[in-house]
Protein backbone atom coordinates (compact mmCIF):
# COMPACT_ATOMS: atom_id res chain seq x y z
CA UNK A 1 0.00 0.00 0.00
CA UNK A 2 2.60 2.62 0.50
CA UNK A 3 4.86 1.61 -1.87
CA UNK A 4 1.74 2.30 -4.30
CA UNK A 5 0.92 5.77 -2.72
CA UNK A 6 4.57 7.13 -3.35
CA UNK A 7 4.47 5.69 -6.72
CA UNK A 8 1.57 7.83 -7.53
CA UNK A 9 2.67 11.00 -5.38
CA UNK A 10 6.03 10.50 -7.74
CA UNK A 11 3.56 9.96 -10.90
CA UNK A 12 1.84 13.74 -9.62
CA UNK A 13 4.86 15.45 -9.18
CA UNK A 14 6.28 14.72 -12.74
CA UNK A 15 2.80 15.37 -14.21
CA UNK A 16 3.07 18.81 -12.78
CA UNK A 17 6.68 19.31 -13.66
CA UNK A 18 5.42 18.23 -17.21
CA UNK A 19 2.63 21.26 -17.26
CA UNK A 20 5.02 23.83 -16.03
CA UNK A 21 7.04 22.99 -18.77
CA UNK A 22 3.98 23.83 -21.17
CA UNK A 23 3.14 27.14 -19.42
CA UNK A 24 6.43 28.17 -19.96
CA UNK A 25 6.54 27.58 -24.04
CA UNK A 26 3.15 27.42 -25.98
CA UNK A 27 0.54 25.74 -26.31
CA UNK A 28 0.75 22.62 -28.89
CA UNK A 29 -1.99 23.23 -31.51
CA UNK A 30 -3.74 19.98 -33.52
CA UNK A 31 -2.14 18.66 -36.39
CA UNK A 32 -2.96 19.08 -39.75
CA UNK A 33 -5.80 18.29 -41.57
CA UNK A 34 -6.88 17.38 -45.16
CA UNK A 35 -3.02 15.69 -46.31
CA UNK A 36 -2.82 14.91 -49.89
CA UNK A 37 -0.18 13.64 -52.07
CA UNK A 38 0.36 13.80 -55.96
CA UNK A 39 3.14 12.69 -58.39
CA UNK A 40 3.98 15.18 -61.17
CA UNK A 41 6.52 14.32 -64.06
CA UNK A 42 8.15 11.17 -63.73
CA UNK A 43 8.62 11.78 -59.69
CA UNK A 44 8.14 15.12 -58.69
CA UNK A 45 6.02 14.56 -55.25
CA UNK A 46 3.74 17.37 -54.37
CA UNK A 47 2.45 17.17 -50.80
CA UNK A 48 0.07 19.58 -49.85
CA UNK A 49 -2.31 20.23 -46.41
CA UNK A 50 -4.78 22.47 -44.63
CA UNK A 51 -4.10 24.31 -41.33
CA UNK A 52 -5.98 22.43 -37.87
CA UNK A 53 -9.08 23.63 -37.05
CA UNK A 54 -9.61 25.25 -33.99
CA UNK A 55 -6.46 26.71 -33.57
CA UNK A 56 -5.49 29.49 -30.28
CA UNK A 57 -6.02 32.89 -32.09
CA UNK A 58 -2.23 33.74 -30.53
CA UNK A 59 -0.75 30.72 -32.01
CA UNK A 60 0.98 32.03 -35.42
CA UNK A 61 1.18 27.98 -37.78
CA UNK A 62 4.36 26.69 -38.52
CA UNK A 63 4.11 23.87 -40.12
CA UNK A 64 7.30 20.91 -39.39
CA UNK A 65 7.61 18.69 -42.42
CA UNK A 66 10.17 15.98 -42.26
CA UNK A 67 11.27 13.73 -45.09
CA UNK A 68 14.10 10.84 -44.10
CA UNK A 69 16.07 13.11 -41.68
CA UNK A 70 15.47 15.92 -43.73
CA UNK A 71 13.39 18.37 -41.67
CA UNK A 72 11.97 21.96 -42.83
CA UNK A 73 10.41 24.53 -40.83
CA UNK A 74 8.24 26.73 -43.08
CA UNK A 75 4.82 28.88 -43.76
CA UNK A 76 3.54 26.93 -46.38
CA UNK A 77 1.31 24.64 -46.74
CA UNK A 78 2.70 22.22 -49.29
CA UNK A 79 6.11 20.79 -50.02
CA UNK A 80 7.37 19.77 -53.39
CA UNK A 81 10.21 17.35 -53.51
CA UNK A 82 12.25 15.41 -56.46
CA UNK A 83 12.59 11.66 -55.37
CA UNK A 84 13.76 8.34 -56.93
CA UNK A 85 9.82 6.36 -56.31
CA UNK A 86 12.48 3.24 -56.07
CA UNK A 87 10.28 2.21 -53.06
CA UNK A 88 7.72 3.65 -50.60
CA UNK A 89 8.62 7.26 -49.60
CA UNK A 90 7.07 9.08 -46.49
CA UNK A 91 6.30 12.70 -45.32
CA UNK A 92 5.34 13.60 -41.56
CA UNK A 93 3.75 16.92 -40.75
CA UNK A 94 3.70 18.89 -37.77
CA UNK A 95 2.24 22.39 -36.91
CA UNK A 96 3.69 24.23 -34.05
CA UNK A 97 3.04 27.54 -32.73
CA UNK A 98 6.41 28.61 -33.63
CA UNK A 99 9.46 28.32 -35.59
CA UNK A 100 11.54 27.25 -32.75
CA UNK A 101 9.01 24.97 -30.62
CA UNK A 102 9.49 22.42 -27.90
CA UNK A 103 5.69 21.52 -28.29
CA UNK A 104 4.60 20.68 -32.10
CA UNK A 105 1.08 18.63 -32.76
CA UNK A 106 1.19 14.58 -33.36
CA UNK A 107 2.78 13.75 -36.86
CA UNK A 108 0.83 13.29 -39.62
CA UNK A 109 2.20 10.83 -42.43
CA UNK A 110 1.25 10.26 -45.80
CA UNK A 111 3.21 8.49 -48.38
CA UNK A 112 4.05 6.96 -52.09
CA UNK A 113 2.56 3.74 -53.69
CA UNK A 114 5.77 1.44 -53.69
CA UNK A 115 6.62 0.61 -57.51
CA UNK A 116 4.25 -2.17 -58.53
CA UNK A 117 6.16 -5.18 -59.56
CA UNK A 118 8.66 -7.94 -58.45
CA UNK A 119 11.83 -5.88 -57.15
CA UNK A 120 14.29 -8.34 -58.71
CA UNK A 121 12.43 -7.72 -62.07
CA UNK A 122 13.48 -4.17 -62.11
CA UNK A 123 16.74 -2.88 -63.93
CA UNK A 124 19.75 -2.68 -61.99
CA UNK A 125 22.53 -0.32 -62.28
CA UNK A 126 20.74 2.62 -63.93
CA UNK A 127 23.39 5.61 -64.75
CA UNK A 128 23.35 8.73 -67.26
CA UNK A 129 26.20 10.19 -68.23
CA UNK A 130 26.01 13.63 -70.33
CA UNK A 131 28.50 13.25 -73.12
CA UNK A 132 29.92 16.79 -74.11
CA UNK A 133 26.79 18.64 -72.70
CA UNK A 134 24.66 17.97 -75.94
CA UNK A 135 24.24 13.72 -75.37
CA UNK A 136 22.55 11.89 -72.53
CA UNK A 137 23.54 8.28 -72.36
CA UNK A 138 21.41 6.11 -70.02
CA UNK A 139 22.38 2.26 -69.38
CA UNK A 140 21.12 -0.16 -67.00
CA UNK A 141 21.68 -4.05 -66.47
CA UNK A 142 18.33 -5.97 -66.70
CA UNK A 143 16.99 -6.97 -63.19
CA UNK A 144 17.55 -10.92 -62.69
CA UNK A 145 13.93 -12.09 -62.40
CA UNK A 146 13.32 -10.04 -66.03
CA UNK A 147 11.94 -11.99 -69.22
CA UNK A 148 14.87 -12.25 -71.47
CA UNK A 149 12.94 -10.50 -74.55
CA UNK A 150 11.84 -7.68 -72.22
CA UNK A 151 11.48 -4.53 -74.17
CA UNK A 152 12.91 -1.10 -72.38
CA UNK A 153 11.36 2.16 -72.47
CA UNK A 154 13.31 4.83 -70.89
CA UNK A 155 11.34 8.21 -69.78
CA UNK A 156 12.89 11.49 -68.92
CA UNK A 157 12.25 15.12 -68.04
CA UNK A 158 13.37 18.27 -67.13
CA UNK A 159 12.25 21.62 -65.99
CA UNK A 160 11.10 23.27 -69.02
CA UNK A 161 9.29 20.12 -70.52
CA UNK A 162 5.83 20.22 -70.31
CA UNK A 163 5.41 16.03 -70.60
CA UNK A 164 7.74 13.14 -70.16
CA UNK A 165 9.67 11.86 -73.06
CA UNK A 166 10.40 8.68 -74.03
CA UNK A 167 13.74 7.31 -75.62
CA UNK A 168 13.71 6.00 -78.94
CA UNK A 169 17.31 5.34 -79.68
CA UNK A 170 18.13 2.01 -77.93
CA UNK A 171 21.75 0.38 -78.47
CA UNK A 172 23.48 -2.51 -76.54
CA UNK A 173 26.77 -2.72 -74.79
CA UNK A 174 27.80 -5.87 -73.80
CA UNK A 175 25.95 -6.55 -70.32
CA UNK A 176 24.60 -3.43 -70.52
CA UNK A 177 21.64 -1.98 -72.47
CA UNK A 178 21.62 1.98 -73.29
CA UNK A 179 19.44 4.64 -74.50
CA UNK A 180 20.90 7.82 -75.49
CA UNK A 181 18.95 11.06 -76.25
CA UNK A 182 20.17 14.92 -77.25
CA UNK A 183 19.96 16.89 -74.86
CA UNK A 184 21.86 20.56 -75.54
CA UNK A 185 22.93 22.91 -72.42
CA UNK A 186 20.15 25.52 -73.48
CA UNK A 187 17.54 23.68 -73.07
CA UNK A 188 18.63 22.26 -69.62
CA UNK A 189 19.73 25.89 -68.54
CA UNK A 190 18.35 26.45 -64.89
CA UNK A 191 17.43 22.80 -64.80
CA UNK A 192 19.52 21.19 -62.33
CA UNK A 193 18.42 17.16 -62.40
CA UNK A 194 16.79 15.25 -64.80
CA UNK A 195 14.20 12.07 -63.99
CA UNK A 196 15.03 9.05 -65.63
CA UNK A 197 12.52 5.93 -65.22
CA UNK A 198 13.17 2.94 -66.98
CA UNK A 199 10.26 0.23 -67.29
CA UNK A 200 9.41 -2.32 -70.75
CA UNK A 201 6.46 -1.57 -72.86
CA UNK A 202 4.83 -4.75 -71.73
CA UNK A 203 4.56 -3.21 -67.94
CA UNK A 204 6.04 -6.72 -66.58
CA UNK A 205 8.88 -5.37 -65.08
CA UNK A 206 9.40 -2.98 -62.08
CA UNK A 207 9.95 0.73 -63.19
CA UNK A 208 13.09 2.14 -61.89
CA UNK A 209 13.61 5.90 -61.16
CA UNK A 210 17.08 8.20 -61.01
CA UNK A 211 17.48 11.71 -60.80
CA UNK A 212 20.73 12.84 -62.31
CA UNK A 213 22.62 15.88 -61.42
CA UNK A 214 23.25 17.99 -64.73
CA UNK A 215 26.26 19.15 -63.32
CA UNK A 216 28.45 15.67 -63.91
CA UNK A 217 29.76 16.07 -67.29
CA UNK A 218 31.90 14.14 -69.45
CA UNK A 219 33.62 16.60 -72.15
CA UNK A 220 34.90 15.11 -75.18
CA UNK A 221 38.91 14.98 -75.75
CA UNK A 222 40.69 17.69 -76.45
CA UNK A 223 42.70 18.16 -79.52
CA UNK A 224 46.69 18.79 -79.72
CA UNK A 225 47.71 21.60 -82.02
CA UNK A 226 51.27 22.17 -81.55
CA UNK A 227 54.23 20.16 -80.17
CA UNK A 228 57.55 21.04 -80.29
CA UNK A 229 61.30 21.38 -79.41
CA UNK A 230 62.56 24.32 -78.26
CA UNK A 231 65.82 25.62 -76.32
CA UNK A 232 65.85 22.63 -74.56
CA UNK A 233 62.07 22.52 -73.60
CA UNK A 234 58.95 20.73 -74.48
CA UNK A 235 55.59 22.68 -75.87
CA UNK A 236 52.18 21.04 -75.77
CA UNK A 237 49.46 23.13 -76.77
CA UNK A 238 45.84 22.05 -77.13
CA UNK A 239 42.03 23.26 -78.34
CA UNK A 240 39.49 22.52 -75.14
CA UNK A 241 36.61 20.30 -76.29
CA UNK A 242 33.49 21.50 -77.64
CA UNK A 243 31.26 23.22 -75.86
CA UNK A 244 33.82 24.24 -72.61
CA UNK A 245 35.17 26.99 -71.82
CA UNK A 246 38.66 26.40 -70.88
CA UNK A 247 38.57 27.05 -67.37
CA UNK A 248 35.83 25.36 -66.63
CA UNK A 249 38.11 21.92 -67.56
CA UNK A 250 41.10 20.31 -65.57
CA UNK A 251 43.63 18.90 -68.24
CA UNK A 252 45.85 16.02 -67.79
CA UNK A 253 48.92 15.78 -69.74
CA UNK A 254 50.90 12.72 -70.42
CA UNK A 255 54.10 12.64 -71.81
CA UNK A 256 56.26 9.18 -72.48
CA UNK A 257 59.56 8.73 -72.74
CA UNK A 258 61.07 5.60 -71.85
CA UNK A 259 58.15 5.96 -68.82
CA UNK A 260 54.76 8.07 -68.68
CA UNK A 261 54.89 10.96 -66.71
CA UNK A 262 51.45 12.76 -66.13
CA UNK A 263 50.90 16.68 -65.15
CA UNK A 264 47.94 18.09 -64.04
CA UNK A 265 46.95 21.80 -65.65
CA UNK A 266 44.28 23.24 -63.86
CA UNK A 267 45.05 26.99 -65.21
CA UNK A 268 46.99 27.10 -68.17
CA UNK A 269 49.44 30.29 -68.46
CA UNK A 270 50.97 30.10 -71.71
CA UNK A 271 54.89 31.93 -71.48
CA UNK A 272 55.28 30.79 -74.94
CA UNK A 273 54.30 33.40 -77.51
CA UNK A 274 57.69 34.58 -78.20
CA UNK A 275 57.81 31.76 -80.81
CA UNK A 276 54.60 32.74 -82.90
CA UNK A 277 55.93 30.61 -86.28
CA UNK A 278 54.89 27.26 -84.30
CA UNK A 279 51.72 28.55 -81.99
CA UNK A 280 48.46 27.72 -84.15
CA UNK A 281 46.79 30.41 -84.70
CA UNK A 282 43.01 29.39 -84.89
CA UNK A 283 42.59 28.42 -81.74
CA UNK A 284 40.86 31.10 -79.44
CA UNK A 285 41.20 29.15 -76.15
CA UNK A 286 44.85 28.22 -75.86
CA UNK A 287 45.96 25.73 -73.06
CA UNK A 288 49.32 24.33 -72.30
CA UNK A 289 52.24 22.96 -70.94
CA UNK A 290 55.64 24.01 -71.07
CA UNK A 291 58.63 21.12 -69.74
CA UNK A 292 62.08 22.50 -68.90
CA UNK A 293 65.38 20.58 -69.57
CA UNK A 294 64.43 17.95 -72.21
CA UNK A 295 67.12 15.55 -73.75
CA UNK A 296 67.13 16.48 -77.48
CA UNK A 297 67.65 12.72 -78.71
CA UNK A 298 64.63 11.27 -77.10
CA UNK A 299 61.28 10.81 -78.43
CA UNK A 300 58.46 12.16 -76.69
CA UNK A 301 54.96 10.85 -77.53
CA UNK A 302 51.73 13.33 -75.86
CA UNK A 303 48.46 13.08 -75.03
CA UNK A 304 45.81 14.75 -73.26
CA UNK A 305 42.80 14.42 -71.55
CA UNK A 306 39.97 16.58 -69.33
CA UNK A 307 37.59 16.46 -66.85
CA UNK A 308 34.99 19.93 -65.71
CA UNK A 309 36.29 21.60 -62.70
CA UNK A 310 34.98 22.46 -59.63
CA UNK A 311 34.42 25.71 -60.43
CA UNK A 312 32.08 25.19 -63.02
CA UNK A 313 30.51 22.06 -62.13
CA UNK A 314 31.05 18.91 -59.88
CA UNK A 315 34.26 17.61 -59.94
CA UNK A 316 34.20 14.21 -60.63
CA UNK A 317 36.17 11.68 -61.97
CA UNK A 318 34.68 11.42 -65.43
CA UNK A 319 37.61 11.99 -67.84
CA UNK A 320 37.29 12.29 -71.11
CA UNK A 321 38.89 10.17 -73.57
CA UNK A 322 42.74 10.61 -74.71
CA UNK A 323 43.87 12.91 -77.42
CA UNK A 324 44.76 11.53 -80.55
CA UNK A 325 48.75 10.90 -79.47
CA UNK A 326 51.62 13.84 -81.15
CA UNK A 327 54.93 12.67 -80.82
CA UNK A 328 58.50 14.47 -81.31
CA UNK A 329 62.16 13.74 -81.02
CA UNK A 330 64.81 11.56 -82.95
CA UNK A 331 62.99 8.79 -84.28
CA UNK A 332 64.24 5.35 -82.62
CA UNK A 333 62.68 3.23 -85.66
CA UNK A 334 61.94 0.18 -83.92
CA UNK A 335 62.14 -2.17 -87.14
CA UNK A 336 65.76 -1.28 -87.10
CA UNK A 337 66.11 -2.68 -83.89
CA UNK A 338 64.24 -5.90 -84.49
CA UNK A 339 66.34 -6.35 -87.58
CA UNK A 340 69.97 -5.97 -85.61
CA UNK A 341 68.93 -8.06 -82.59
CA UNK A 342 67.43 -10.99 -85.56
CA UNK A 343 70.64 -10.37 -87.18
CA UNK A 344 73.01 -11.07 -84.29
CA UNK A 345 72.40 -14.50 -83.49
CA UNK A 346 71.93 -15.57 -87.37
CA UNK A 347 75.36 -14.00 -88.04
CA UNK A 348 77.13 -15.59 -85.72
CA UNK A 349 75.75 -19.32 -86.61
CA UNK A 350 76.72 -18.08 -89.85
CA UNK A 351 80.18 -17.62 -89.28
CA UNK A 352 80.93 -20.58 -87.16
CA UNK A 353 79.50 -22.45 -89.71
CA UNK A 354 81.85 -20.80 -92.12
CA UNK A 355 84.58 -21.30 -89.42
CA UNK A 356 83.42 -25.21 -89.07
CA UNK A 357 83.97 -25.65 -92.78
CA UNK A 358 87.51 -23.55 -93.11
CA UNK A 359 89.29 -25.49 -90.27
CA UNK A 360 87.80 -29.11 -91.51
CA UNK A 361 89.72 -28.24 -94.82
CA UNK A 362 92.54 -27.38 -92.94
CA UNK A 363 92.61 -30.39 -91.18
CA UNK A 364 92.75 -32.27 -94.66
CA UNK A 365 95.48 -30.54 -95.69
CA UNK A 366 97.40 -31.18 -92.43
CA UNK A 367 96.61 -34.84 -91.38
CA UNK A 368 96.57 -36.63 -94.57
CA UNK A 369 93.70 -39.05 -94.12
CA UNK A 370 95.00 -42.47 -92.83
CA UNK A 371 94.46 -45.61 -95.23
CA UNK A 372 91.72 -47.82 -94.02
CA UNK A 373 92.78 -50.91 -93.27
CA UNK A 374 89.68 -53.08 -95.08
CA UNK A 375 90.68 -51.41 -98.06
CA UNK A 376 94.44 -53.44 -97.90
CA UNK A 377 93.28 -56.20 -96.82
CA UNK A 378 90.45 -56.12 -99.88
CA UNK A 379 93.23 -55.24 -102.48
CA UNK A 380 95.65 -58.35 -100.67
CA UNK A 381 92.54 -60.99 -101.36
CA UNK A 382 91.31 -59.21 -104.54
CA UNK A 383 92.51 -62.30 -106.60
CA UNK A 384 91.62 -65.13 -104.20
CA UNK A 385 88.47 -67.43 -104.40
CA UNK A 386 85.30 -67.33 -102.90
CA UNK A 387 85.92 -70.03 -100.70
CA UNK A 388 88.73 -69.17 -98.97
CA UNK A 389 87.49 -65.86 -98.99
CA UNK A 390 84.56 -67.11 -96.92
CA UNK A 391 86.44 -69.09 -94.54
CA UNK A 392 88.76 -66.20 -94.06
CA UNK A 393 85.82 -63.91 -93.11
CA UNK A 394 84.78 -66.48 -90.92
CA UNK A 395 88.06 -66.51 -89.17
CA UNK A 396 88.50 -62.94 -88.84
CA UNK A 397 84.57 -62.45 -87.08
CA UNK A 398 85.17 -65.22 -84.59
CA UNK A 399 88.80 -62.90 -84.07
CA UNK A 400 86.84 -59.88 -83.78
CA UNK A 401 84.65 -61.34 -81.31
CA UNK A 402 87.63 -62.35 -79.27
CA UNK A 403 90.05 -58.89 -79.51
CA UNK A 404 87.39 -56.39 -80.77
CA UNK A 405 89.26 -53.24 -79.24
CA UNK A 406 93.05 -54.86 -80.67
CA UNK A 407 92.97 -54.18 -84.45
CA UNK A 408 96.35 -54.00 -84.54
CA UNK A 409 96.42 -57.61 -83.27
CA UNK A 410 93.63 -57.92 -85.99
CA UNK A 411 95.35 -56.93 -88.81
CA UNK A 412 98.94 -58.94 -88.23
CA UNK A 413 96.68 -62.54 -87.34
CA UNK A 414 94.88 -61.26 -90.94
CA UNK A 415 98.90 -61.14 -92.42
CA UNK A 416 99.58 -64.49 -91.15
CA UNK A 417 96.17 -66.03 -91.96
CA UNK A 418 96.76 -65.12 -95.72
CA UNK A 419 100.91 -65.90 -95.82
C1 LIG B 1 -8.75 19.92 -48.67
O1 LIG B 1 -7.87 20.21 -49.77
C2 LIG B 1 -8.51 20.47 -50.99
C3 LIG B 1 -7.46 20.73 -52.02
O2 LIG B 1 -6.31 20.01 -51.78
C4 LIG B 1 -9.44 21.68 -50.82
O3 LIG B 1 -10.17 21.86 -52.00
C5 LIG B 1 -10.40 21.44 -49.67
O4 LIG B 1 -11.16 22.58 -49.44
C6 LIG B 1 -9.63 21.11 -48.41
N1 LIG B 1 -10.54 20.81 -47.33
C7 LIG B 1 -10.42 21.36 -46.11
C8 LIG B 1 -11.39 20.93 -45.10
O5 LIG B 1 -9.53 22.16 -45.86
C1 LIG C 1 -4.84 30.61 -25.93
O1 LIG C 1 -3.58 30.44 -25.26
C2 LIG C 1 -3.42 31.30 -24.14
C3 LIG C 1 -2.01 31.09 -23.61
O2 LIG C 1 -1.15 30.44 -24.46
C4 LIG C 1 -4.46 30.96 -23.10
O3 LIG C 1 -4.33 31.84 -22.04
C5 LIG C 1 -5.85 31.07 -23.71
O4 LIG C 1 -6.80 30.63 -22.79
C6 LIG C 1 -5.96 30.24 -24.97
N1 LIG C 1 -7.25 30.41 -25.57
C7 LIG C 1 -8.00 29.42 -26.09
C8 LIG C 1 -9.27 29.79 -26.74
O5 LIG C 1 -7.62 28.26 -26.00
C1 LIG D 1 29.33 18.11 -79.23
O1 LIG D 1 28.24 19.02 -79.11
C2 LIG D 1 28.03 19.85 -80.23
C3 LIG D 1 26.82 20.73 -79.97
O2 LIG D 1 26.72 21.12 -78.67
C4 LIG D 1 27.76 19.03 -81.48
O3 LIG D 1 27.63 19.87 -82.60
C5 LIG D 1 28.90 18.06 -81.69
O4 LIG D 1 28.58 17.22 -82.78
C6 LIG D 1 29.13 17.22 -80.45
N1 LIG D 1 30.27 16.41 -80.66
C7 LIG D 1 30.25 15.09 -80.48
C8 LIG D 1 31.50 14.37 -80.78
O5 LIG D 1 29.27 14.49 -80.08
C1 LIG E 1 9.63 -7.23 -77.90
O1 LIG E 1 9.51 -6.74 -79.22
C2 LIG E 1 9.62 -7.75 -80.23
C3 LIG E 1 9.55 -7.06 -81.57
O2 LIG E 1 8.80 -5.91 -81.53
C4 LIG E 1 8.52 -8.78 -80.04
O3 LIG E 1 8.67 -9.80 -80.99
C5 LIG E 1 8.62 -9.37 -78.64
O4 LIG E 1 7.54 -10.26 -78.42
C6 LIG E 1 8.57 -8.26 -77.61
N1 LIG E 1 8.80 -8.86 -76.29
C7 LIG E 1 7.94 -8.70 -75.29
C8 LIG E 1 8.30 -9.36 -74.00
O5 LIG E 1 6.92 -8.04 -75.39
C1 LIG F 1 26.15 7.12 -76.59
O1 LIG F 1 25.16 6.47 -77.37
C2 LIG F 1 25.40 6.41 -78.75
C3 LIG F 1 24.28 5.64 -79.38
O2 LIG F 1 23.15 6.40 -79.47
C4 LIG F 1 26.70 5.73 -79.05
O3 LIG F 1 26.97 5.81 -80.43
C5 LIG F 1 27.80 6.41 -78.28
O4 LIG F 1 29.00 5.71 -78.46
C6 LIG F 1 27.48 6.45 -76.81
N1 LIG F 1 28.54 7.13 -76.12
C7 LIG F 1 29.29 6.53 -75.18
C8 LIG F 1 30.42 7.31 -74.65
O5 LIG F 1 29.02 5.41 -74.78
C1 LIG G 1 15.66 23.16 -77.22
O1 LIG G 1 15.58 24.58 -77.22
C2 LIG G 1 15.31 25.13 -78.49
C3 LIG G 1 15.28 26.64 -78.32
O2 LIG G 1 16.35 27.07 -77.56
C4 LIG G 1 13.98 24.63 -79.02
O3 LIG G 1 13.74 25.14 -80.32
C5 LIG G 1 14.00 23.11 -79.06
O4 LIG G 1 12.74 22.60 -79.46
C6 LIG G 1 14.36 22.56 -77.71
N1 LIG G 1 14.46 21.12 -77.80
C7 LIG G 1 13.87 20.33 -76.93
C8 LIG G 1 14.07 18.86 -77.14
O5 LIG G 1 13.21 20.73 -76.02
C1 LIG H 1 21.34 7.45 -59.76
O1 LIG H 1 22.40 6.63 -60.24
C2 LIG H 1 23.65 6.97 -59.71
C3 LIG H 1 24.68 6.11 -60.37
O2 LIG H 1 24.37 4.76 -60.28
C4 LIG H 1 23.65 6.78 -58.20
O3 LIG H 1 24.87 7.16 -57.66
C5 LIG H 1 22.57 7.65 -57.62
O4 LIG H 1 22.47 7.43 -56.24
C6 LIG H 1 21.23 7.34 -58.27
N1 LIG H 1 20.28 8.31 -57.78
C7 LIG H 1 19.11 7.96 -57.27
C8 LIG H 1 18.27 9.08 -56.81
O5 LIG H 1 18.76 6.79 -57.20
C1 LIG I 1 67.12 29.72 -73.97
O1 LIG I 1 67.69 29.28 -72.77
C2 LIG I 1 68.75 30.11 -72.29
C3 LIG I 1 69.35 29.46 -71.06
O2 LIG I 1 68.54 28.47 -70.52
C4 LIG I 1 68.19 31.49 -71.99
O3 LIG I 1 69.23 32.32 -71.55
C5 LIG I 1 67.53 32.04 -73.21
O4 LIG I 1 66.91 33.28 -72.90
C6 LIG I 1 66.49 31.09 -73.75
N1 LIG I 1 65.95 31.60 -74.97
C7 LIG I 1 64.64 31.68 -75.20
C8 LIG I 1 64.25 32.23 -76.50
O5 LIG I 1 63.82 31.31 -74.38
Amino acid sequence: MEGLAIGCLLWAAAALGAADGEIASEASPPPVTNFSISVKNLCTIYWQWSPPEGVNATCKLWYNSQLGEEKIISLNNFRTEEVALNERICLQVRSQCSVVSTNPSAAVQMCTMPPEGDPESAVTRLRCIWHNLSQMNCTWLPGKKAPPDTNYTLYYWYSPLEENLQCTNYYTEGQLIGCSFDLLQRNVSGSEKIQIMVTDTARTVRPSYNITWLNSVKPNHPIITALFLHNNSLYVEWESPENFESNCLVYQVEVTDSQPKKYKVEESKCHILQTPQELSEKSSVKNCLVINQVERDVQYTVRVRAKTSKYCFEDTNLWSAWSPEKSIGQKTDSTFYTITLLSIPVAISISTLLLLLYLKRLKIIIFPPIPDPGKIFKEMFADQNEDTLHWKKYDIYEKQIKEETDSVVLVENLKKTAQ
